[in-house]
Formats: structure tokens, sequence, C-alpha cells
């Protein structure tokens, strides 16, 4: 018998890297079922203007992931103002394309901070403010690089893989609690983060509001896995029990091995912005890029 939905009214959420892309379309989801948004994102100009933009109450404010101790003072204020944390949503995140080989260390040190470290203290700071009420869900947005692998985003397939590691051991630490998770795991999606990288074959690039969708219903009827678009899971499984040299020929076969090859000029602005990110903003890079 399936499960009849939960109302979100009244809930108070937190989505990092909310000011634009998928945490926009997830902020402005989530208001839709009446839920008070915080967004936090390092451009806290365009947190506030998209918190505005929902009304109900919610609020934008400045949050730079990668600050652990401003991270969690954050999460203190929007509690303070809101009310306890219901929904944690961690989003903010990053992707360069590059050869690993070619990659700086630079780039590599901010991908694993946003992408990984960064869920990693969000997650912990959620459990410890969710589980002593019994109440809660952590959503951790990884990738379909979390699963699949491709040349090109060797780092960003890491920092996604450990995503969907993570996001499994909690799972497991805290059944029984009345705390959920669920790990969110789109393919390339129409936002800045995957301009100019060539198109999958097979499965469409998938809009924000198709995945902010889906990961309402994961969180109205908890559910661990979501895939977007949902056909992903298919495809997924099948792979799964094929050998490697197969599998590895379908992800070919899918345009994998094309990002690789992705051109730059395509993915200047984009890089630009994701090399302004902290930590230690990537000032080389960014005069290249001017
Ligand atoms: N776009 C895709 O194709 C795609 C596919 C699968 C998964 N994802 C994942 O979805 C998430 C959102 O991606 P998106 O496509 O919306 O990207 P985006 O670039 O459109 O938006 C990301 C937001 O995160 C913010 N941000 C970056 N660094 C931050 C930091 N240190 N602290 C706080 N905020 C920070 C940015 O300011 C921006 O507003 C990421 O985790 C990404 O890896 C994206």
């Amino acid at each position: 018998m399936s499960k009849s939905p939960r109302s979100l009214s009244g809930k108070v959420a937190v989505v990092t890297g909310g000011a634009r892309g998928i945490g926009q379309a997830l902020a402005r989801a989530l208001a839709r079922e009446g839920v008070v948004v915080a967004i936090g994102d390092l451009d806290a100009g365009a947190a506030s203007a998209a918190a505005a933009e929902l009304g109900n109450g919610s609020i934008g404010l400045a949050l730079d992931v990668t600050d652990r101790p401003g991270f969690t003072a954050f999460l203190d204020e929007v509690e303070r103002r809101l009310g306890p944390l219901d929904i944690m949503i961690n989003n903010a995140g990053i992707m360069m394309v590059t050869p690993l080989d070619e990659e700086t260390d630079a780039s590599i040190t901010r991908q694993l901070e946003i992408n990984l470290h960064a869920v990693i203290h969000g997650t912990q700071e959620a459990m410890r403010r969710m589980k002593p009420r019994g109440t809660g869900h952590i959503v951790n947005i990884a990738s379909l690089a979390g699963r699949a692998a491709a040349p090109g985003l060797a780092t960003y397939v890491a920092t996604k893989h450990a995503v969907i590691g993570l996001s499994e051991s909690v799972r497991a630490e805290l059944r029984g609690t009345g705390v959920e998770v669920t790990v969110v795991m789109p393919g390339f999606a129409k936002t800045e983060l995957a301009s100019g990288v060539p198109d999958l074959r097979m499965v469409k690039r998938v809009t924000p509001e198709e995945i902010a969708a889906s990961t309402i219903a994961a969180i109205k009827v908890p559910r661990f896995d979501v895939w977007a678009p949902r056909r992903l899971s298919a495809i997924m499984w099948l792979g799964a029990v094929l050998p490697r040299t197969w599998r590895e020929a379908v992800s070919r076969g899918m345009n994998s091995n094309r990002v690789v090859a992705t051109d730059p000029r395509a993915r200047a602005a984009y890089e630009a912005r994701a090399n302004a990110s902290a930590p230690g903003a990537d000032e080389v890079l960014l005069e290249d890029a001017a």
C-alpha cells in the first residue's frame, strides 16, 4: 500500500546555493508547498532577491559553505529567526571540466571543499539538530556523476561518488530515528554549471524544475534514491549488471567521452564564477577569463 504524502506546510528548510539553478528551483517548489525557506549562497545579493521573490517569510543570507564555523553560525541564525530546521538541502556545488593531469591544485581543493566537505558538514549539522527532535529530512544533491564516470570530470565525479557513499552511510546511522535521507542524482541539467557540455544521447537535459518536482515528491513520501530524469534509474540498473567493458561501451555510446572535448570558451563565464568561489578565489584563472 502506498504511503500518503506528508504536508510540508509550515516546515523550515535550508537550501545551500539556492540563489540560482537547481537550488533556486528547489526553493521555489518548497515555498509552493508552504515551506519557509532560508537560502544561503555565496552570492548574497542573489540570495536575498531569490528569497524576496518567494515571499512567505523566506530569507536569503550570505553563506560560504566551505567556512564551516560560518556555516554553523548561519544555521543557528536561521533557527533563531525561523524555528527548528526540518529540511536541509545540501545543494551548493561547482563543476570544472579538465583532464585530471591538467587540473590545478586550487581547482581540486575547491571542488573537494564545496562539493564534499561542505556536504559532510551540512549533513552532520542537520543530524545534530534533527535527531534530538526525532524528525527531519536531509537531502544531498549528488549527480549521475555519482554513479557514472566521464573523462574530464575526474575530481567532480570523485566528489559526487563520495556524496552518495556519505548519504548511504548516514541513512544507515539514522535508521529508526525519524530523520530521513535522500540523495538526488540528476543528469546534465539546464543550468550555468553544465553550459557548453555536450548533451548525452538517450538522456535529455533535465530542467531544474523537473529535478525540484522529483525531490519534493521524495520528501513528501520519503524515498532515498531520486533520479532525474527518471529513466536514468533503468539505464543505471542495466549498466550495473553488464560486464565492465560493455558498461563502458554503453557509456561511450551515450556520449560521456565527449565531455572532455567541451569547448572551454563556452564555459569561460561559468568557470570564472566557479573559480571565484571560496576557498581561495583563483586570481590567475579569473584574469585569464577576463
Ligand atoms: N547542472 C547540472 O547539470 C547538474 C547535474 C547534476 C548535479 N548537479 C548538482 O546540482 C547542484 C547545483 O548545481 P547548479 O547546476 O544549480 O549550479 P549553479 O552554478 O547554477 O548554482 C550553484 C549555486 O551555488 C552557489 N555556490 C557556489 N559555491 C558556493 C559556496 N562556497 N557557498 C555557498 N554557495 C555556493 C553559487 O553561487 C550558485 O548560486 C550542484 O551540487 C551540482 O553539482 C548539477
